[in-house]
């Protein structure tokens, strides 16, 4: 079978074949499991808290422009299932790169390693998030070696901010347990493979602008501690936030 990973700048994949855009997955159109709105996380809170945390996610999508809100990290780290709850509550598009680069190819990413091996996977990678970047800003997950290629990673780093979701080995595990269609893991024993890309991956990782703790508790809670670090990095603190420092500083 001859798998394509289509460009859309030029509208051709690797072997020149001419494919139709990909479309593009939006939060809505995800389907299962839909991701509490922010109006539902805030149930029982004062309508002041309400209005500054309002405050506080217009300005980080004020100070992001249009970059994009990149989710790194390892397979199980929770990049998709944090990214869609996220992108919820910035008001952001969602986007999958797995998923666009499945779409391109008309095939899964087990299919695309079977028939093409990872150095093509990779290219194909590549090429998709490039285009994806140029559509900011939004939410975008990206598969656990995109951001080690350097290529994508420099792309990454022009035309996003990188959230490194780092999770223990333990943790990992117990999520990719539940899914089957990772090739790197069916390769091997997956606490090993996980052992040995987390020695490789994680200093380059760590090149992340924000890092967040992915601990094994409900998602929301993780979306909560991202939303955080943006703020932080992005110096987006409410008015309450301002009064309360220069309250500390005192
Ligand atoms: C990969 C991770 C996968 C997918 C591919 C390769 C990796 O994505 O891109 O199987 O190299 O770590 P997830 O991290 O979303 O599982």
């Amino acid at each position: 079978m001859l798998i394509c990973i289509m460009d859309d700048s030029t509208g051709r994949c690797q072997h020149g074949k001419f494919i139709a855009p990909a479309s593009r997955l939006w939060s809505a159109d995800v389907g299962d499991d839909p991701p509490p709105s922010d109006q539902g996380m805030s149930l029982g809170l004062t309508e002041h808290k309400k209005d500054d945390r309002h405050e506080r996610l217009a300005r980080i999508r004020e100070a992001l422009g249009r970059r994009s809100i990149v989710l790194i990290g390892l397979m199980g780290a929770g990049k998709t299932a944090v990214g869609r709850r996220l992108a919820n509550r910035l008001e952001l598009p969602f986007i999958d790169a797995d998923a666009e680069i499945e779409l391109a190819a008309g095939a899964s990413v087990s299919e695309i390693f079977a028939e093409h091996g990872e150095s093509y996977f990779r290219q194909g990678e590549r090429k998709v998030i490039a285009r994806l970047l140029e559509g900011g800003p939004q939410v975008l997950a990206t598969g656990g070696g995109a951001y080690i290629n350097t290529e994508t990673r420099a792309s990454i780093k022009a035309r996003g901010l990188s959230v490194w979701l780092k999770a223990e080995l333990r943790v990992l595990l117990k999520r990719v347990g539940r899914r089957d269609s990772r090739p790197l893991l069916a390769a091997g024993d997956p606490e090993k493979v996980m052992k040995k890309l987390m020695e490789e991956r994680y200093p380059i990782y760590a090149e992340a602008d924000v890092t967040v703790d992915s601990r094994d508790v409900p998602h929301d809670l993780i979306v909560g501690a991202v939303i955080d670090a943006l703020a932080a990095k992005l110096g987006c603190g409410t008015k309450a936030d301002k009064v309360q420092g220069r309250k500390k500083v005192k």
